[in-house]
């Protein structure tokens, strides 16, 4: 009867819809004991102007090794897209002990909490040159890319079909910003059934001769942490990202972080990063870098609710 009057019908409904979303979990994913915030309120805020602002004003950039891919399956670690290169059809013998043996000096800084930025820059450098020549030396044939990858042990991680897919079917740009290999990457996406048009790769990618041998690199060096230089280069120019001010980040190194720089007059950006390895020393970096922290998560759960929440019809808000 009161709600009829509608001087007393407009608060009553304003308070009803505040109250509604302070205590309803709009997103029961983001409860799971896996997901870390530092700021709850902040995050929650941020979808909630995602949501408003509509599929429209979104675009999604992602790192794509141990963050589009598992980090690891049945306890074992899933091969990055360099990994999937050492297979005999491409490399021989030796190349892959010195790949290895390179992966095993120069991850463990990657990844070490108590180095900083500059330190590791220039053995990042050190450690894709060293890489990018060794497999040059090898003459890998491109014809034998997609074989290589059908052989080896990548997977995309659980759920990555309803984020492809929802992305495309939403005409939300997906950039994909990966230090590993281009060719190779689309290689996986591609036979996975998900290299959709509203894809964008920026990557490493090699060149190949006439007779398709590998013979260089193209373009600048990308490594975990000057995708900055990256961002600011190629992805600002990218014309489909264009007047979408909001911005969905994932990644899962602290490196990944500076992959939305490129985006003009951002609005909103909220930033998910994996959590896959050494997880007590990172664990306080990580929460206080990432909005949201996903600790041994091999699933795209939380990145699927949020998408969900923020293409979910306003009306029903
Ligand atoms: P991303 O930017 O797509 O995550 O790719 C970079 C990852 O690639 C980085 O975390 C380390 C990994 N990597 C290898 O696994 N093997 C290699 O030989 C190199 C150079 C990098
Ligand atoms: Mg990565």
């Amino acid at each position: 009867m009161i709600y009829h009057i509608p001087w007393i019908y407009t608060p009553v409904r304003t308070v009803l819809a505040i109250w509604h979303q302070l205590t309803k979990t709009e997103i029961p994913e983001l409860a799971k004991c896996s997901v870390l915030m530092r700021e709850r309120s902040r995050v929650e805020e941020t979808i909630y102007a995602m949501q408003r602002a509509g599929a429209g004003s979104l675009q999604v950039i992602s790192d794509f090794d141990m963050t589009l891919t598992r980090f690891a399956h049945n306890g074992k670690r899933v091969a990055t897209t360099h990994n999937i290169l050492d297979n005999r059809l491409l490399i021989n013998e030796d190349c892959t002990k010195k790949m290895r043996e390179l992966l095993n000096i120069y991850y463990p800084i990657e990844i070490d909490a108590s180095r900083s930025v500059e330190e590791k820059l220039p053995l990042m450098v050190e450690w894709w040159t060293k890489v990018h020549e060794l497999l040059i030396q090898q003459k890998i044939r491109k014809d034998l890319l997609a074989q290589a990858v059908r052989e080896s042990s990548t997977m995309l991680r659980d759920g990555y079909k309803v984020f492809f897919d929802g992305l495309a079917e939403h005409q939300v740009p997906l950039l994909i910003f990966s230090a590993g290999v281009g060719d190779v990457l689309e290689e996986v996406i591609r036979q996975n059934h998900v290299f959709h048009p509203n894809v964008h790769i920026i990557s490493n990618y090699m060149d190949f001769d006439h007779t398709g041998v590998l013979r260089a690199f193209k373009g600048q060096l990308i490594h975990t942490f000057n995708k900055r230089e990256g961002a600011l280069s190629h992805a600002a120019g990218l014309r489909e990202l264009q007047g979408r001010p909001n911005v969905l980040l994932l990644g899962d190194s602290l490196g990944d972080l500076t992959m939305a720089d490129g985006v003009s007059e951002p609005q909103n950006v909220l930033t998910i990063g994996f959590l896959n390895d050494q997880v007590e020393e990172r664990k306080e970096t990580y929460i206080n870098s990432f909005d949201i922290v996903l600790v041994k998560d091999e699933t795209m759960d939380v990145p699927n609710a949020i998408f969900r929440y923020i293409t979910s019809s306003r009306d029903n808000k």
